[in-house]
């Protein structure tokens, strides 16, 4: 019989929830939000989005999409119109050539990814991560029951990765490598030569790599470039890909897949049993983006690159502060370690704390991407909000 005084018993969640963490990035927002809500003026370099507004001419589609009434259930996987125009525009830049089988449009690039590790690993699969990692990866391979092994880079080697370091981790358990270039944290760029190595190492071992191109329009070197083009390795890669930052697109939700049918046909069985299809008017707006004038794109990267210069000289103008050049995406990633042992300060998450309480600047500390020398710094925001930014970080660190 129950009584008023008894207790109730534990919640208990499944063990692969508590395998995971929440995203490291959002619980800065959230903080940052907080300081916001009591009226406090936050200068924001947390937030990983582009300050940018969607272009007028895939707005107006998705308004089309309402007015049209094409607002029922689609495929699971998205119409074919959408997968066609996927599929087009990667190979009109990338030299790949996928069809229409061969790719899954989702709920964004990350729902895309977690499919995508959902299909390929197991429980016990060991999934090779270079460090520093965006903070999902870690997670969702966890999720799947995989074990993460790290692979250490050098920062005065701009973060690179190479086949020969990878190579050195590869086990009989090796099942996954994730690339991500260009890199959230650090906006390192791959080489094209780097790439193919790995690919092909990967390839004749018979590991999976899924590369995480969400940056690849946002890539500031002579030449960007994509793991589609190396068509004689595809038996063993899934590109993931997303409007979210090309096209500054983030809140829409639509990301893609690219790679063999059978893992494609596999992403999209896991999606039927979750999300189903993408948003059918988002799905609209994605085709007009990617069929449409690419000028836009163009323009924004140039934008991201006057803010990538603009940040790292002010950054590397500030006593004690490091900062390599990045030459993608649009994060700086700060080395901040000459500030420890000064005033408390310990760690990467010390400092950034402080920054955002003290100086009311919002900063991702690299803990969470699995370093703790550094911080991300966002720039993508205008020219006057870096600026108020670097002036109160400069005070900031120049006090402690
Ligand atoms: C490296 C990387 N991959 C994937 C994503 C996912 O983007 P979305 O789900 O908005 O397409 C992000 C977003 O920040 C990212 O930084």
């Amino acid at each position: 019989m129950t009584t008023a005084t008894q207790v109730t018993p534990l919640l208990k969640l499944t063990d692969r929830i508590n395998r995971i963490e929440p995203s490291a990035t959002l619980a800065v927002v959230a903080e940052a939000d907080k300081l916001r809500q009591q009226g406090i003026d936050v200068v924001d370099f947390g937030a990983g989005e582009p300050h940018l507004a969607t272009p007028q001419h895939i707005k107006d589609a998705a308004i089309a999409a309402i007015q049209g009434n094409f607002t029922k259930y689609t495929p699971v996987g998205g119409t074919a119109e959408l997968r066609d125009a996927i599929v087009h525009r990667h190979a009109v830049d990338f030299d790949s050539d996928y069809r229409r089988e061969e790719t899954v449009a989702s709920v964004g690039g990350k729902h895309a990814l977690f499919n995508a590790v959902q299909v390929l690993v197991d429980h016990g699969d060991e999934v090779i991560l270079p460090v520093p990692y965006w903070v999902s990866f870690k997670d969702i391979v966890r999720y799947a029951g995989g074990n993460c092994v790290l692979l250490e880079t050098d920062e005065a080697q701009g973060f690179r990765v190479t086949a020969e370091m990878i190579e050195r981790l590869v086990t009989p358990r090796t099942r996954l490598i994730i690339l991500n270039s260009p890199a959230n944290p650090s906006g390192a760029v791959m080489s094209p030569e780097d790439m193919t190595e790995v690919v092909r190492l990967a390839h004749e071992r018979g590991i999976w790599v899924i590369s995480d191109e969400c940056y690849v329009y946002l890539n500031y070197t002579p030449k960007r470039f994509s793991v589609g083009s190396l068509r004689e390795y595809r038996e063993h890669m899934v590109i993931v890909g997303s409007l979210s930052k090309t096209y500054a697109m983030t809140g829409w939700r639509l990301g893609y897949a690219l790679g063999p049918a059978p893992v494609l046909s596999a992403m999209q069985k896991l999606q039927s049993q979750s999300t189903s299809n993408p948003t059918s008017i988002v799905q609209k707006a994605a085709v007009t983006a990617l069929k449409g004038p690419q000028q836009c794109v163009a323009d924004m990267r140039a934008e991201y690159i006057n803010l990538r210069d603009h940040v790292v000289n002010g950054l590397r103008s500030i006593p004690g502060v490091k900062c390599t050049l990045p030459e993608g995406a649009f994060y700086a990633y700060p080395n901040v370690s000459a500030f420890f042992g000064r005033r408390g300060i310990g760690s990467a998450s010390d400092l950034a704390g402080k920054l955002l309480r003290e100086a009311h600047v919002a900063t991702v500390p690299g803990e969470g991407f699995g370093t703790s020398d550094h911080i991300r710094v966002s720039y993508a925001t205008s020219v006057a909000e870096l600026d108020r930014g670097l002036e109160r970080m400069r005070k900031f660190l120049g006090s402690l």
